[in-house]
Formats: structure tokens, sequence, C-alpha cells
């Protein structure tokens, strides 16, 4: 017999989006439904006419399969994982997808329908599959579904019997219509992502409720109802209860008055009404939520259904240009964040969302972009729980055919189908405070049909879309009530606050691409955002590195049995990161899918540490030397929940410190306190931080845990050069280069850095290699002795420039003084560093400076890396990015100590606060391989001092560093001394 799901191709028919599918709903059916996740029977057909006939092998739903792991010859060598950002992984033109390459799961299992059920509605609930799913029961047609961030479900009580087992099948096709709309930048799967379960109603039940709550304890639930039998039972009623406080029917609504238009046969609509006395309002730094509970009563009074709602009570509007959250104008401190794992592709449990929001809390965020597509539905209890403000995006995203499919007719349900059922499931979280259309997908008419659904459905909230904005950032007629560009340069984003045009909030959607090392000008965007009324925030692109953990001897992934391989970013032996071609992808996007805050494993990067400065709720200033100025950066609370400890580190060597008692101070407010510790008189430089804590646990830190540390300076260094001394003996080579017991390779001069991502896709990894800044042929021009001192030329030969270099060796009291000059000519006008490099001897392991730390900083991206005496051992100070490049700089080094347990150890003091790297690797050892589990440590250390480091930027996709941050050519002069320990 012709099976009709598979008769009706819906893989290639972008007008079915579902059939058999019941309507999307906020009531939640995961509590108390019956799992079924775990092991089903799993065939991988190679198209979904494939007949299903040969052995089934064994799988784990939720999951992919193009990462999981069986006996399955088929799955294992011909379905992996493939990055690719804009291009489909096919020609064929939507709504087509390949006809004979298509990989199709299906999957079987017996499921056992309770005796107990006899007369209940039974519904089968897919998390999400992607792309298509057809489901049968006994061999029997059930429904299709498709929009594979979603979840499905199917009324299966006409084809079960209470007792009885059954044969569930989903099959689910990789490839179809759906996938050109679903051409999000990330890796493609196939497979089950989210769980999938089995739940019971009364016939009579809660189709959906509508909760709405605001800031001034106003609560509005609505409820709809149904009865499976098609008819309502007379009499039914609604009641509620919000932590106590009863909640009943609005009596406005008359049920009984048939006489009322309202008053439906098949449809139930009823109100409960009421203002909560004194309502604590939820805002994201004041996560406070209520418990409601909604009952749905027969006439006798007995409970036919019951559904469980977190409310949170808060207005959002834009007012003017503003975006407010209970009329207070926020920042948006966002991220972009994929449904992520290393080990299962998609799939994420709950502790794994857990962790991710506990450390964005930690790090400053408080607000999501779920990019792009409905999160988990996990992660929005947990948003609305930890407090962030949530962009909830819709799943769709044609990039590749955008612009065709923006306003083909074909398409248009699906449009509208993906944004309302969003809509219908999230609209009960505070935490959403602004929907959103969907990703690059183009404007067109079906975007405008979806934002009038939302706008009809949902007046409560505001609506965005990327594709509509950049038509018009102050356009009233576009489908987005945000500007919200991604990677604007930021002076185009002041210019249009300061245009007196603008006319919405200004929040980029996305920002700041953090691909390897990068982030760049973080601190610059939000002083302009804090100093430009209009600007509010935006979202940092993006959360993950989404490196899939994979064995390296096989190719494959290392699928969920992958735990204890990787810590803080560094994978185990015979393991490592994949990224893009690492399954042997002919067509790939490369490294472009690491480009999060995170590493794969959740270890954050040196970036958050700035991010959580940008974002402190306590600021520091000195007041005219005689006192601080400590202000309450918040929107919504005092500091109270913060405690702090004064540390004021002196050059000399010493920290001193001393416990902080914040003022109490509302937000907004300032107080000025007196300094808490008497400067020396000696000492030298001094700096004062401010260790700011949490005073007691919280949900998402435990009391002491650090959430900033401003830092001002209370006195400046006083500079006096090391003096000469005579009679010391400065030893130099025939090739002028120093001869030193410490030393493997001479100070030389360095203008090259192993490319970041963003100097490679940016153009100016491809200048410097033009101009041979890799390979420059050193020569020595001459060697002169003048007494003690020794002055080496140098010349420097590129393949398009010659750079002349001078170094002054003058011995000091106990070691030597290397005065440096270089001249670069005019055509080198923008060289990652101009600098020394040399390598000490093996044995070094230690390193202990005075300066920015103890995390990795560059010149622009500095902040949150104070001031003080750090130390770490020299493995540690390496940041280990996905694809080895520049990393482990220290920017602000005034003075740095090289020891280890057995050898004599090193000190090197530059003139003034440098940019000093010290790691294993030169950088030509980075720029040789592709991962870092492929890199071999040297026995040394290579150190970089450098006079001057250009900025990383963003241009990996988006804005170059600014100017400022950019090595000018002419004369660059250094100098530091270099002494044994
Ligand atoms: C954006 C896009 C993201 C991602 C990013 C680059 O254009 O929306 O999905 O591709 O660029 O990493
Ligand atoms: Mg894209």
């Amino acid at each position: 017999m012709t099976d009709p799901l598979l008769t009706l191709r819906p893989w290639s028919a972008p007008e079915v989006t579902s059939w058999g599918r019941l309507p999307m709903n906020a009531v939640d059916r995961r509590t108390g439904a019956h799992s079924l996740d775990g092991d089903w029977r799993f065939q991988l057909l190679s198209a979904p006419h494939a007949p299903v006939g040969g052995a089934w092998s064994t799988t784990v739903v939720p999951g992919v399969w193009t990462m999981q792991d069986t006996d399955d010859p088929l799955r294992s060598t011909v379905d992996l994982p493939q990055y690719l950002n804009i291009r489909m992984p096919y020609a064929e033109f939507p709504p087509l997808s390949p006809v004979d390459d298509n990989p199709t799961g299906v999957y079987e299992r017996e499921i056992h329908i309770p005796a107990d059920w006899a007369g209940r509605r039974v519904v089968l609930q897919v998390g999400a599959a992607e792309s298509v799913l057809l489901v049968h029961l006994d061999g029997r047609p059930v429904g299709i579904s498709k929009d594979s961030h979603l979840a499905a479900d199917f009324d299966l009580s006409d084809l079960v019997r209470p007792g009885g087992r059954h044969t569930l099948r989903l099959t689910v096709v990789k490839w179809s219509d759906a996938s050109h709309i679903e051409d999000q930048d990330h890796w493609w799967h196939g497979g089950i992502t989210r769980s999938v379960l089995l739940y019971a109603t009364d016939p009579l039940h809660l189709a959906d409720v509508t909760v709405r709550a605001s800031r001034d304890g106003e609560l509005i639930v609505d409820c709809r109802v149904r009865d499976a039998g098609g008819a309502l039972p007379e009499g039914w009623y609604v009641s509620g209860e919000l932590d106590g406080l009863a909640l009943a029917q609005d009596r406005e609504f008359d049920r009984a008055n048939a006489e009322d238009e309202r008053v439906s046969a098949f449809l139930g609509e009823a109100r409960m009404h009421t203002r909560v006395p004194e309502v604590r309002a939820w805002t994201a730094e004041t996560p406070e939520l209520y418990g409601l509970t909604v009952r749905l009563h027969r006439a006798d009074g007995s409970v036919a259904d019951t559904s469980r709602h977190r409310v949170g009570f808060r207005d959002v509007e834009i007012v003017g240009r503003d975006l407010l959250v209970n009329g207070e104008r926020i920042y948006i401190r966002g991220v972009n964040r994929h449904d992520f794992h290393p080990l299962t592709g998609r799939t994420v449990s709950y502790d794994d969302m857990r962790a991710d929001l506990v450390l964005l809390k930690r790090f400053g965020f408080n607000a999501i972009r779920t990019a792009h597509y409905p999160n988990d539905p996990t992660l929005y209890d947990l948003a609305d729980e930890l407090g962030f403000y949530v962009v909830d995006e819709a799943d769709i995203e044609s990039h590749d055919h955008a612009h065709e499919i923006a306003d083909d007719p074909r398409y248009l349900n699906a449009f509208v189908d993906r944004v309302s059922r969003m809509v219908l499931r999230d609209k009960n979280h505070p935490s959403v405070i602004i929907w959103s259309l969907g990703n690059e997908s183009d404007y067109g008419a079906n975007h405008d049909a979806a934002a009038g659904w939302v706008r009809r459905h949902d007046p409560t909230r505001p609506l965005q879309y990327e594709g509509a904005a950049k038509r018009g950032w102050a356009d009233p007629d576009l489908a987005s009530d945000i500007a919200c560009p991604m990677y604007a340069p930021l002076e185009d984003c002041v210019a249009h606050a300061l245009s007196g045009e603008q006319t919405k909030p200004l929040i980029q959607c996305e920002y700041s691409h953090a691909m390897g090392n990068s982030n760049g000008t973080l601190a610059d965007h939000w002083a302009a955002i804090e100093a430009t009324p209009g600007l509010q925030g935006g979202f940092i692109w993006e959360f993950w590195d989404h490196g899939i953990l994979q064995s390296v001897n096989d190719g494959r992934p290392v699928g969920r049995g992958g735990a204890g391989l990787y810590d803080n970013g560094v994978t185990a032996p015979g393991h490592r990161w994949a990224y893009g071609g690492d399954f042997g992808e002919k067509d790939h996007d490369g490294a472009f899918i690491a480009d999060g805050v995170v590493f794969p494993d959740r270890t954050p990067k040196p970036v958050m540490y700035e991010h959580r400065e940008l974002a402190a709720p306590v600021r520091l200033e000195l007041f005219r030397h005689e006192g601080l100025v400590v202000s309450n950066h918040q929107h919504f609370r005092g500091l109270e929940w913060l405690t702090g400890t004064w540390e004021l580190a002196l050059a000399d060597g010493r920290t001193l410190t001393a416990p902080a008692t914040l003022p109490a101070l509302l937000p907004g407010e300032t107080a000025v306190v007196p300094l808490p510790l008497d400067l020396p008189e000696d000492g030298g430089e001094a700096w004062l931080t401010l260790r700011v804590t949490t005073a007691e646990d919280l949900a998402w830190a435990p009391a002491g845990t650090e959430v900033c540390a401003p830092q001002v300076l209370l006195r400046a260094a006083v500079t006096a050069g090391e003096a000469p001394v005579s009679g010391g003996v400065v030893e130099v080579d025939e090739d002028g280069l120093l001869v030193h017991p410490l030393l493997t390779a001479a100070p030389t001069l360095s203008l090259w850095r192993a490319p970041t991502d963003n100097d490679e896709l940016g153009g100016m990894a491809l200048r410097w290699r033009t101009w041979g800044l890799d390979s420059l042929v050193r020569k020595v021009v001459s060697v002169r002795r003048d007494g003690d001192t020794v002055t080496v030329l140098a010349e420097y030969a590129g393949t398009s420039g010659v750079v002349r270099h001078e170094q002054v060796f003058t011995p000091v009291e106990g070691g030597i003084r290397i005065d440096e000059r270089a001249d670069l000519p005019e055509e080198f006008d923008d060289v990652a560093r101009v600098g020394t490099v040399f390598e000490t001897v093996a044995g070094l392991d230690r390193l202990q400076w005075f300066g920015q730390g103890p995390w990795e900083s560059y010149p622009d991206r500095s902040g949150g890396a104070p001031v003080g005496h750090h130390a770490l051992p020299v493995d540690a100070l390496f940041t280990p990015y996905l694809r080895p490049q520049e990393s482990g700089g220290r920017h602000g080094v005034r003075r740095f100590t090289l020891s280890g347990p057995d050898v004599t150890g090193l000190v090197v003091t530059p003139d003034e606060p440098r940019q000093v790297s010290v790691t294993r690797y030169r950088a030509e050892d980075l720029t040789a391989v592709a991962h870092h589990d492929e890199l071999v440590p040297r026995a040394g250390c290579v150190v970089h001092l450098d006079a001057a480091h250009r900025g990383l930027g963003t241009a990996s996709c988006g804005p170059d560093t600014f100017p400022s941050y950019l090595v000018a050519p002419g004369v660059h002069r250094w100098s530091w001394t270099l002494h044994i320990l």
C-alpha cells in the first residue's frame, strides 16, 4: 500500500507546513508526561523513498545521527556534520532538495498506553526534528511537521488502545524545502534534537493560556478551552491562584448567556483579571516570579485540566526612541546564543542551559538573542528565573536564496507559521521582551504577513527584523520597531543618534564578532553607547565556538560519551575541536564557526573579563585625589547584594588590602567615600582596585563571586632610566646578536604576528605576507663599540621595503639596557607590531609581572584586566584559540620575571608599559598548523616585547580596529633592561 505521507512528498512542498499537527500553545505539558527518550530502533536511508527493510541498529533519542556513532555503517561514514555559513550544501533551488541523496532517519519503538488513560486524550509531542518529521503509528499516517526548532504535537487518541502496545515510527527527512529557510550559519545535522514524550489530558482541556502581567500589578489571564468531543460541556469554568491569591473568572463575561456572541459551543474563552497589591516587578536585575496555577473545572467543580506558569510583572514599551523596561531606559548587554553542545551537536540538557546562563550572568550579560530560531523551551524558563532580556527569534533564515524566498507565495504559510508558533509558545515569558522575525532572509511580503500576525496577536512587545531595519533605521513603515543592524560601524550608529532623525531604539542585533582572538574596541563601543542617548547596546556575535569534539584518528565526532576529554578549552591527546572541513566536507567555511566568547567546553575567552568590567554595576572614579566617587550603574536595584575588598598595588611589589563597605546607593546615584588606605610615601606607581563580590549566595553565583574590579590610578610612575655602569661587559657576536647565558635566540626586531582570524579575513595578513613581514631577512650593517656600549645597526628586508633597526647595548647594574629604534618605511603603513623578540633557555616556567592581567589583553581589548602583581605558569598564558593565532599577550606590562625551580631567572623592565607575550611558540609555529592539538611546545620561552602592537578589531565580520590602535610607519623607539634574577 502506498503511504500517503510519502506520496505527498512534503519535503518539496513549502505550502505544507504541517498536517495533523495540533496548534501551538503555551500550556507546558512536559511535567507529568511519559518520556519516550532513550533507545529507539534506527535505520538511515539514502532518501525518503528508499525502502525501509535493512537491519535496525539502536540509537538514542534525542540525538542527531550526524553525531551519533553506532554500528550502522552507512550512518557513520555517509552523513557527518557539515559546516556552511551561507551556501546551501546542495545545488537544487528552493523549494527542491536532492532527490536521491537525502539522508532519512527512521526511528521506531513500541509505546505502551496505560490502561488508566481510557477516555483521555492522548498526545505525542516531538520536541524538535530536522527538517521534516513524518509520524506513523502501527503503519498508519498520523501527521507531518516542519519547523526544526519547535515542538510538534499530534493527537493519537483515535489510534491507540488503553493498555495497548503500539509501534511508533518517526521518519526524519534531512533536506527539504524547509532547509532553504533554515540556512543558518552553523553545522548541518539530521535527527531528533529535543525530547519526545507522550501525555494525556481530559477531553476537556486548556488549549491555551495567555498571561499578561504589568508592573502596576495588573494580571490578565486568558484561557482557551476545547473539548476533544467537539462540543463543550455545559457549565465549565476556570479558576486560578497566584501565590495564594485566588483568581476568579471575570463575571463580565457570562458563559451562561447564549445571547453573548462570544459564547461558542466549541471554543471556550474565559478571562481572569486581578490587580496584585505591592507587586514585586520583574526585571533582568530583579527576576521576581510569581507562581500561577490555572484550573479548568467541569460544572461539578472537579478539575479537568491544570496549567502552571511563572509570572513576571513587567512592562516593555518604546517611548520616543527609547526601549523602556518598567519605564527605565535599559542597556542591552546581549549575546547571540545557539543551542549547541560539543558532544551532541544540538541537544542541550537543563544543566547545560543553566550553566550557559549562569556563566553569562557572572560576566555581566543581561540579554540573549536566540539566534536564529526559538531555543529549547527550558532556556526561557531559566531566563525568567535568572534574569535575562530575550529577543526571541523565529526559525527563518533563507540566506543563500533570501531574495527569491522573501516574496515567494509558496513560502508565505511557512513564514507566518514559524513566527506565530514561536509567539504562541513563548508569549508568557517575562524574559521575552522583543520578537524577531528571523535572520538574513532579505525583506518581503512574507515578512510583513508574519509581522501583521504578531502585531495583532501580541501588541505588548516590540518586533524587530534586521532585514527590514536595514532598509531605513528610522522608517516607520518597515517590519521592525527597533533599528537593529548587524556590525554597523560605531561612527554610523553615533551619527544616527545625533542626526535628529532617529525614531527607533538602536540596538545592534549582532556586533563585535568573537572569532578567534577578537572583540577589539568593545570598550570604545560601550563608551559611545553610554555617552550617546539613542544607543542602547547590542548582542555580541556569539556565545559559542561551535567546535565539535572529534577523535583525530578516525575523523568522527565523539558523540555523547566524550565527557572528560576536554578542559579549559584544550582537548585530550588524540582529540581536537573540529571546525568546518574536519569531517572531510568538500564544501565548508572553515573556522568561521569558531566565533564565540566561550570555547566549546564553555571556558570563557579573555574578552569575557573585559565584558564583565564594561557591565560593572559599581564604578569608581578618583575625586580630586582626596576621595573616591562610587556609583551605582544598575537600572533597578541598590548595591546591597554586593560587598568588596580594596586592593592597593604598588610598583615596589606590595599589595595592601582593606575590607570595603559599599555605600547605600539607588540606581544612578553616586557617593564620595574617603580613600580607604593610606598611600605610602614610597612604593612608586600605585593602583587602587575595588574587588566587588557577591555578598550572599545568589541563584547564579555563590557568595564571594567576583562581579567587577574597577580601578583608579592613585599615583603615576616616575621613570628614571637605569644609569650605565662602567666596567660592565656586553657580548655580541659577529652578526651583532647579543650573547647572553639565558637566551637561546638573541633579541631581534619583530614586525609580524601569527595572523588572527581578523587579520586573515580582514585582508591585513595578506598585505603583511606581500610585504614579506613574515620572513624578513636580517643583515647586520655595523657593530660599533663605544666604551662599554655596543651599537648594532641592522637592516630587515621585506619584499617591498627595508626597516633599519638600531640596538644600543649598555651595561647597567647587574644587567644590560637595550635602547632600540626602528625606522619603518612609509609603505609599511599598517603592521602587526614593532618590537623585540627573543627566546630563553628551558626551565623558565613561571611568569610574574606587574601590569595588566591576569588574563590576556591587547591594546584595543584591555579593560577588565587591572594593573597589579600577577603570576602564572608560562603554559597557562597562552589562549588555545581553535585555529592557532597570535595569543597570550598581556597589555601594559611594567616589569616581568621569568623563573623556574632549577634555573636562573631573568627580569625584564621596559621603559614604559608595553605589550608583552611569553609563550612556547614562535609566530611561525602558530601559522604552520590548523588546530591547537598540532602545536608542539618549545622547551624555552618565546618572548615578545612590543613598542607598538596593532589592535585586534573585529574585521573577520565587521569593522576593523580604530585608527588610534594601528601601528604607524616612521620611527619607533623603545628600551628595556634585562637582568639576571
Ligand atoms: C551574521 C549572521 C550570523 C553569522 C555571523 C558571522 O551575518 O547573522 O548568523 O553568520 O554573521 O559569524
Ligand atoms: Mg547567515
